[in-house]
């Protein structure tokens, strides 16, 4: 083994990535279970790459078929059921664990000095992820992939001047047709992933090249032993690698519980007019994107203009890109943050969960207006932020982890 292991590195840096990642990436030793959804992440899209493509296998890209195709994988392909409740199941699961490890991010201050690209790459992640759901949402070809995919792609012909075109554009026709169906396969089934995987790289070389945070926000390469390795770090292999398998077991026990006994979630992972097949010429009593996207769907309603919505959607996403610059926090952690950072990141997120109840249900006046209040919280909690971070007063951090 060992002299097939030279004969690899001397034509491959295989041991040297093996241990500059995993057996010597010293990472610290107090992450607690909120680091586990980064390796879930990775879990849930080896589990949509897997799927997926054995999805692909028997499904027709089709106007005509693409429905019938899902039917088909469902009650006649072998196990065809199971893989397209893995890969349904997988699409939520994988924005749950997203948001959770965003939370982490927010709530431990990972986004800041010197770790501002592993964010942006963790950014550019996340958009590709929400293109590569809600493309995959037209394939089954159900009512609300159909009205859903109106409903968004209509969006940009609020751009002044260009709309109209560029919503055509992108449907490749004058409405949503067989065309778009197949430009969305393809770029579901192919473009987005190769992106995807590409940033999930970058995301953590990135990470690996200045070090993990952890839940003190302390930097842990101040102070090192004789051999230069941190007091405070472990390797990653076996510490975390075995670590991270409790998190795997207990998700994918709650995963399993769902696939096998609740794969459409009572309509939140698939919605009940999707079993039904796309109608051009009837729409659905009441259309709402999936749960994953209704926080943003709710901010784009709660502006009366449908341009401003919009834009509020865009920046509802933007500015969620420039967090690193907007935190003047001496400390990372929330540990150590004074109770402003603390009451902001509890109304922000208690909003934006509200928003996403409130993008499921219809509108009334009611609504809106609440919709309209916890818009404006989503938005004070960046813009206030460069502020409330300053004048807020902090406490002492620690010079080592506190476990
Ligand atoms: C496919 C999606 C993603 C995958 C597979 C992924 C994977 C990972 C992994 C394996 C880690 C190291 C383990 C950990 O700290 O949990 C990590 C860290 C991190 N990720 Fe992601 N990630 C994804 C999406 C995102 C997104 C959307 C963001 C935020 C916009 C983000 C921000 C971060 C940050 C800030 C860290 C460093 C955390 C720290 O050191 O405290 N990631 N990611």
């Amino acid at each position: 083994m060992s002299k097939f292991m030279e004969w690899i590195d001397a034509r491959f840096p295989a041991t040297k990535m093996w241990e500059d990642h995993l057996s010597k990436y010293y990472a610290p030793k107090n992450f607690n279970f909120l680091y586990f959804f980064g390796s879930l992440a990775l879990l849930v899209l080896v589990n949509q790459i897997v799927t997926g493509v054995w999805l692909t296998m028997s499904f027709t890209p089709s106007a005509e078929e693409a429905f019938a195709s899902v039917e088909y994988i469902m009650r006649d392909v072998e196990y065809g059921w199971i893989l397209r409740y893995l890969h349904s199941t997988g699409a939520s699961a994988f924005f749950i664990v997203v948001y959770l490890h965003m939370f982490r991010g927010l709530l431990y201050g990972s986004y800041q000095k010197p770790r501002e690209l592993v964010w942006l790459f963790g950014m550019l992640i996340y958009l590709a992820l929400m293109a590569e759901a809600f493309m995959g949402y037209l394939l089954p070809w159900g009512q609300m992939s159909y009205w859903g995919a109106q409903v968004i792609i209509s969006l940009f012909g609020a751009i002044p001047v260009i709309g109209d075109d560029l919503t055509q554009w992108i449907r490749g026709d004058y409405l949503i047709s067989g065309i778009t169906l197949n430009r969305f396969f393809a770029l579901h089934v192919v473009a987005l992933p190769i992106v995807i995987l590409g940033l999930v790289v970058l995301h953590i070389l990135a990470l690996h090249e200045v070090g993990s945070n952890n839940p003190d926000g302390i930097d842990i390469k101040k102070h090192k032993d004789e051999n230069g390795i941190p007091l405070d770090g472990i390797p990653f292999h076996p510490y975390y690698t075995v670590k991270d398998i409790v998190g795997v077991v207990v998700f994918l026990f709650v995963f399993c519980s769902v696939v096998f006994f609740f794969p459409e979630m009572g309509g939140y992972f698939l919605e009940k007019p999707n079993f039904e097949q796309a109608n051009a010429f009837k729409t659905p009593e009441h259309i709402a994107p999936v749960w994953y996207f209704t926080p943003f769907y709710a901010i784009l309603r709660a502006v009366p203009d449908k341009l401003m919505g919009v834009i509020a959607m865009g920046a509802a996403i933007a500015v969620l890109f420039v967090l690193p610059w907007l935190d003047r926090s001496p400390v990372r952690s929330m540990r150590y943050k004074g109770w402003l950072s603390k009451v902001f990141l509890l109304v922000f997120c208690v909003s934006f969960v509200i928003l996403g109840i409130l993008g499921v249900l219809a509108p009334t006046p009611g609504r809106t207006l609440l919709s309209q209040v916890c818009t404006f919280l989503y938005f004070a909690y960046f813009l206030l932020m460069p502020f409330y971070t300053r004048l807020e007063k902090t406490k002492p951090v620690p010079e080592r982890v506190t476990g």
